[in-house]
């Protein structure tokens, strides 16, 4: 099969797409063929080499972490998976034409959903359902600030957030508030859209207003995360998907970093809310793997919303 392997860390030309061996299927895992993936930061993190050392990654190695393909077979035992179904994941190795990914990752693509769109969800909506859930463990009526809310994680959290009733305040740059405002009232109803409201975390006079803050849901990290802390509660919750700031630990708060995880059944819920339209993760281009270099310029380029690579 052809797949896009790294054979070194570096700039955009470490990306190359070659022929490798198909993956064995291994006990429980289902073969897939790509029908799309898409580029998250930590793909780009991983190519220059600044993540691949934490994430302990040997080359040569493919990257991808989003998956929306089609069944090819599923290993010996496995059931529930027929030749041509449409699935998406969280998984590994997903730019390339196969992929294969343990079954229990696996959940079926909601019908109005393309692989295109399909494969711009799996990481950020899990990414950002977890961090509000698990990390933060937010409640009904807590005041939450989301740093980072015009991205794709950042979405998500504003999503969840909201659904679980808590006051969400969008942390975005200047330049994003009017994109922003579109986060809260466009899905939501009445109640919702008074829950909601947006900052540009840029302009101090903003960030000095805020106070007693019961959680942060940190998609940013620097100086930006290291004022939000300041707003918080004593014992409130800073959570985040990225560095937590280097003196977090003596503020009187509980940091929770999260690692996301697969999770089949939580993935197909939010991806259902996406196709139903209660909010989006915004497609910025789709260019074939094969262009894949370009994708990956593209997406250092601060695009508004995700670059989606779909086979060649
Ligand atoms: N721990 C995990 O398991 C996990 C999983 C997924 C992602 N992540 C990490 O989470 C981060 C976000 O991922 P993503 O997919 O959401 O990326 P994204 O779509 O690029 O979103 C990041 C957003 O934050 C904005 N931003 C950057 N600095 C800001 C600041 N100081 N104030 C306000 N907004 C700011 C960006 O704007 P500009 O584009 O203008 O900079 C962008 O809109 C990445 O670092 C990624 O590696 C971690």
């Amino acid at each position: 099969m052809k797949a896009v392997v790294i054979d070194g860390f570096g700039g955009v030309d470490q990306l190359h797409m070659q022929n490798v061996d198909n993956p064995e299927v291994g006990r429980g895992e289902v073969l897939v063929r790509v029908c799309a993936t898409s580029v998250n930061p930590v793909d780009l993190k991983i190519r220059n080499g600044s993540a691949a050392k934490r994430m302990g990654v040997e080359l040569p190695a493919i990257l991808g972490r989003d998956l929306a393909g089609e069944v090819v077979r599923a290993a010996e035992g496995v059931v529930g998976f027929a030749e041509g179904q449409r699935f998406m994941a969280m998984a590994n190795g997903t730019y390339a034409e196969l992929t294969t990914a343990k079954a229990d990752v696996l959940a079926p693509i909601p019908d109005k959903l393309s692989f295109e769109q399909a494969a711009a969800l799996p990481l950020v909506l899990l990414t950002g359902a977890q961090l509000i859930e698990r990390a933060i463990k937010v409640e009904a009526g807590w005041t939450v600030l989301v740093l980072g809310a015009a991205g794709s994680v950042g979405r998500s959290a504003v999503h969840v957030a909201l659904k679980h009733g808590a006051k969400v305040i969008a942390g975005v740059r200047a330049s994003q508030v009017k994109e922003a405002q579109f986060l809260g009232p466009e899905q939501a109803d009445g109640d919702r859209a008074d829950r909601f409201q947006v900052i540009a975390t840029d302009d101090p006079k903003q960030f000095e207003k805020l106070h007693d803050l019961d959680a942060v849901a940190d998609t940013v990290g620097g100086p930006t995360a290291a004022r939000a802390l300041k707003a918080l509660k004593p014992c409130g919750v800073f959570g985040t998907v990225v560095e937590p700031p280097p003196d977090a630990a003596q503020h009187n708060v509980r940091v929770v970093r999260l690692v996301a995880q697969p999770d089949a059944s939580r993935l197909y819920e939010l991806a259902d809310e996406v196709a139903r339209g209660e909010f989006t993760i915004p497609i910025a281009n789709t260019l074939p793997l094969d262009q894949v270099q370009e994708a990956h310029r593209e997406a250092e380029s601060h695009p508004s919303g995700k670059i989606v690579l779909k086979a060649a």
